[in-house]
């Protein structure tokens, strides 16, 4: 991933971060978390064809790390992200419950399509499917929360 798409996502999360509605009431996250789930995600039948394999894993956690980590943390659960609880849909952890309920194809078609019209961008492009999959593996594994540290764009963390 370049340093141009790193940038322009950041430069993208920093535009949410002004958007600032009321908090959806409880009722209502039930109802769009429910269509979410049944209706508007698609892929729900296709299969991870690949291995989780501890490289293969890898291999996800390196592709999250060039670009997802932004909003979702290095650990795919917030770490470090300022704007996370703030923006509106806030950003979920990625280990939560109501993420991991989709299946596999559906992961991948969230990747892919992202979530119209909240801040989830598509990344149609810039990831080849594989990579796309082995995401999803990460998604399946992710680390203990904070364990991985702060996203070194935040000032977080020296190792540049
Ligand atoms: C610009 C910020 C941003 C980037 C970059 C980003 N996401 Fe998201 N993501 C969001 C937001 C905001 C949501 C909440 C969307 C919603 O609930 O509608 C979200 C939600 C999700 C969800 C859960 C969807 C749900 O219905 O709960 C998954 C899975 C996800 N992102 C994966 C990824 C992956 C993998 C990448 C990298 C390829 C990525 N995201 C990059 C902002 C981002």
């Amino acid at each position: 991933m370049t340093k141009q798409l790193t940038l322009s996502v950041l430069l993208a999360a920093t535009a949410l971060t002004g958007c600032r509605a009321k908090p959806p009431s409880k009722f209502d996250t039930k109802v769009v978390t429910w269509t979410k789930h049944h209706i508007t995600i698609g892929g729900k039948k296709d299969k991870n064809p690949i291995e989780a394999s501890i490289d293969n894993i890898d291999e996800g956690k390196q592709a999250f790390t060039s670009y997802c980590m932004v909003c979702h943390g290095l650990d795919g659960q917030n770490t470090g992200v300022p704007f996370a609880a703030t923006i509106s849909p806030p950003i979920p952890s990625l280990a939560s419950e109501s993420v991991q309920a989709y299946s596999d194809g559906q992961l991948k078609w969230i990747i892919k399509n992202g979530i119209f019209p909240s801040g989830m961008p598509p990344s149609n492009g810039d990831f080849s499917d594989r990579e796309m999959w082995e995401m999803v593996l990460y998604i399946r594994h992710l680390p203990k929360a904070g364990s991985l540290g702060e996203p070194p764009v935040y000032g977080g963390s020296k190792d540049k």
